[in-house]
C-alpha cells in the first residue's frame, strides 16, 4: 500500500506521491504553503495564547499539518493535547529523515517527531501528544470519548481516491468529537463532503481563495457547530458560503459517502455512491460547472 515517491514542491518543500492511492500529499504549488493556508491560518491559533486546547490531526502523513501547529504554539507558549491518526508509519520516517523539512521548524519539533516514530507518544509540560497508527475509522474509537477537541484537521486523500475517510458514518463519528466552539477544517470543497458536515448539523465556511496564486474558488472548509455568525471577523481566513458555492451542494456531486459498517473497501463506497447518483434527481454537476465556467479540476479537493 505504501509505494512513496517523494516530490518537490514550487515553494520548494519537499512531498510525497502515493503510487497506491496516485495522489500528491499535496498541491504542486507549495506542501508547507498547503498547510499554512489551509490549517494553520484558519485555526486562529493566537486565540489560545497562554491557555490550552486539544487537536486531532486525521490523515498525519509527513506530519505538515502537526508540525506547523507545534511550531506555533512553542511560540505563543500554549498547552496542546494532540492526537494523530494514521495508517502508514513510512511517511513520518521520511520526514525524520529529510533535514530541509526538519529544518522548517523549531528543534523541539524533531523532537517531539522522533518520540512520536519510537513510542507513538510524547509528553512535557506543555505538550502531550498521541500517534495511533492503523485505519482512522476504528482508532478514533481509542480516544477517549470525554476529550472534545477544540481542532480537527481532516487531510486524507481526495475523496474520490480515498472516500472512507469522508462518508456520512466516518464523519459522523468525527463531529461526535468537536467541541461546540471548535473547528473542524480541511482542504476539501467537495460538496459531498460539505453537504455532510451541515447535516451533520454544522454550520459551514469556504477559506477564502487567495486569488494572487491563482487557486480556484475556495482552499478548504472549515465546519463549526455553533458558532456565532456576527462573531465573523474580516480578518478570518473563512467566510459564508457564496451563491455559486451553495448551488454546488444542490447538485449530484453532494451526493454523500456511505460506508455502513465502517469497513467498506474503496471500490464499494464509489460504486454505491454512483448507483444513489444515477437514481437521483438533483441537478447535473456538469450543468452548475458550466453555469459557474468551471473547469473539471484533477487535484486533491
Ligand atoms: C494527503 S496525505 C496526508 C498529508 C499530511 N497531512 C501531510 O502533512 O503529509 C493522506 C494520508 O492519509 C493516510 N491514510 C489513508 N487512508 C487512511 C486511513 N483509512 N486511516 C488513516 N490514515 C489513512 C495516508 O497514509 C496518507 O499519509
Amino acid at each position: 500500500m505504501s509505494e512513496l515517491i517523494e516530490v518537490s514542491t514550487r515553494d520548494g518543500s519537499y512531498s510525497l506521491r502515493s503510487v497506491f492511492y496516485q495522489e500528491n500529499f499535496h498541491s504542486l504549488l507549495g506542501a508547507l504553503e498547503e498547510t499554512k493556508l489551509k490549517f494553520t491560518a484558519p485555526s486562529n491559533l493566537q486565540r489560545f495564547k497562554g491557555k490550552s486546547l486539544n487537536v486531532l490531526d486525521i490523515c498525519f502523513g509527513l506530519g505538515y499539518n502537526s508540525a506547523s501547529l507545534l511550531d506555533e504554539l512553542i511560540k505563543q507558549k500554549t498547552y496542546l493535547n494532540l492526537y494523530a491518526l494514521e495508517i502508514d508509519k513510512k511517511p513520518l520516517e521520511y520526514s525524520l529523515r529529510k533535514k530541509s523539512f526538519l529544518e522548517l521548524w523549531a528543534p523541539k519539533v524533531k523532537k517531539i517527531f522522533e518520540s512520536l516514530y519510537r513510542k507513538d507518544y510524547f509528553e512535557d509540560q506543555f505538550f502531550k501528544c498521541s500517534l495511533l497508527w492503523g485505519d482512522a475509522r476504528e482508532k478514533i474509537n481509542i480516544i477517549p470519548s470525554a476529550i472534545k477537541f477544540d481542532l480537527i484537521y481532516l487531510d486524507g486523500f481526495s475523496p474520490q481516491k480515498c472516500p472512507q475517510v469522508w462518508t456520512i458514518e466516518f464523519l459522523s463519528k468525527v463531529t461526535e468529537k468537536l467541541n461546540s466552539q471548535g473547528y473542524l477544517i480541511t482542504y476539501s470543497s467537495s460538496a459531498a463532503v460539505r453537504r455532510t458536515l451541515r447535516n451533520l448539523g454544522l454550520e459551514i465556511f469556504t477559506i477564502k481563495p487567495s486569488f494572487n496564486k491563482g487557486t480556484l474558488w475556495s482552499q478548504g472548509t472549515v465546519a463549526i457547530s455553533k458558532f456565532d455568525k456576527n462573531k465573523l471577523k474580516p480578518n478570518f481566513n473563512f467566510e459564508k458560503l457564496s451563491v455559486m458555492e451553495e448551488e454546488h451542494l444542490l447538485t449530484k456531486a453532494s451526493i454523500p459517502y456511505r460506508d455502513k459498517d465502517l469497513n467498506s473497501s474503496k471500490e464499494d463506497i464509489i460504486k454505491k455512491r454512483l448507483d444513489e447518483q444515477l437514481l437521483s434527481n438533483l441537478v447535473s454537476t456538469n450543468k452548475w460547472r458550466k453555469k459557474w465556467g468551471m473547469t473539471k479540476s484533477s487535484v486533491k479537493s
